[in-house]
């Protein structure tokens, strides 16, 4: 196929690309920068610069390209969010930014979509023990300012799944790490032994980016259109587990612990590291994908990230 990928440059998208490119598909990949062209081209895609929160620019940018399916991976996290404000970017880029992409894939002739969300789609609370299957109505959310993210999430999702014209499909992936500089930064603090832990944080579900590159690539050529999959690995963690397990991949000590109500002077990550509670469950994407993520825990998925991070560092 030939596809067109928003976010290809990004953390998700330049394994994606390079997966795209070795399954045989041509890939036209979006990014702002001059860089990301260069990029693109070194790995054997095409680069269009073009900004997705610009509707008549992206329009234009992709006039006369004829495309079988779109990506969407755009995210705007480059910097870790830790304030609600943080998140707004990407809230816009899965309202505004997936409304032009839908609009460029009419333009470019695309039948099928694939779109980015996340575990918190099923809202930002805490699910308690139970594992989360894709049939999960989304939580109507606490009433609080998480709601505004969960919605434009869902509003990503409903777009894309219900869009005419077009078989789309969303990936709903667990927390992404991987030999990338947000996985590298945090590994970094754990061998500085500058990483606390809250005491009791709640459970989550990751994935390595080359897993869910992956299934990304399984879902463009044999997801169900209409279809949402849970895209994780098989053992969910706390968050006290989580980044122990960074330390561990370091080699540094354990982080030190710290109470809950401390993390809430970050009152975006730190309020969801103590407060929402997700377990992803993957049977769908296994069964239709035909999809396993090597990596069956992050325990083991950053011990390998944590080879080539120390490769770089030294
Ligand atoms: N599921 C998850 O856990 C999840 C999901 C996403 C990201 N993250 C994390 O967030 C951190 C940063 O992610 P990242 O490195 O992918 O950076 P990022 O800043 O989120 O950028 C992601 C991609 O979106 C593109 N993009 C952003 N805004 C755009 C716009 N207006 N128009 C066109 N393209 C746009 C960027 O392209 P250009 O900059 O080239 O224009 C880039 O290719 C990483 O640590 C990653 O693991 C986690």
């Amino acid at each position: 196929m030939r596809v067109v990928l928003a976010g290809a440059t990004g953390a998700i998208g330049r394994p994606l690309t390079r997966r795209l490119r070795a399954a045989g598909h041509a890939v036209v990949g979006l990014t702002r920068h001059a860089d990301g062209v260069r990029w693109l081209r070194e790995v054997g895609a095409e680069g269009i610069v073009a900004d997705v929160l610009d509707r008549d620019a992206l329009l234009r940018a992709l006039a006369g390209v004829r495309a079988d399916a779109v990506i969407h991976e755009g995210t705007a996290l480059r910097k870790t969010p830790t304030r609600h404000r943080d998140l707004y970017p990407t809230d816009r880029l899965r309202t505004r930014g997936t409304a032009n992409l839908l609009a460029a894939a009419r333009g470019v002739g695309a039948r099928r979509f694939v779109t980015q969300s996340f575990l918190y789609v099923y809202g930002f609370v805490d699910h308690g023990e139970r594992a989360l299957t894709e049939d999960e109505p989304f939580s109507p959310g606490g009433g609080d300012r998480f709601d505004v993210h969960a919605a434009a999430m869902q509003a990503n999702e409903r777009h894309v799944l219900d869009a005419a014209g077009l078989d789309g499909v969303a990936l709903r992936y667990g927390f992404f790490y991987g030999p990338e500089s947000g996985t590298y930064g945090l590994l970094d603090l754990a061998a500085r032994r500058r990483m606390p832990a809250p005491r009791r944080g709640t459970m989550m579900s990751a994935v390595h980016v080359d897993d869910a590159a992956a299934a990304t690539v399984a879902a463009l050529e044999q997801g169900r259109a209409g279809h949402a999959y849970n895209v994780a690995d098989d053992h969910p963690l706390s968050w006290t587990e989580y980044l122990d397990a960074f330390a561990e991949a370091a080699g540094a000590p354990r982080p030190w612990r710290v109470p809950n109500a401390a993390f809430l002077v970050s009152p975006y990550l730190g309020a969801l590291m103590t407060r929402a509670s997700i377990r992803l469950v993957t049977a769908k994407a296994k069964r239709e994908l035909d999809w396993a993520p090597a990596y069956p825990s992050a325990r083991d998925g950053l011990a390998a990230v944590a080879q080539t991070w120390r490769g770089e560092r030294h």
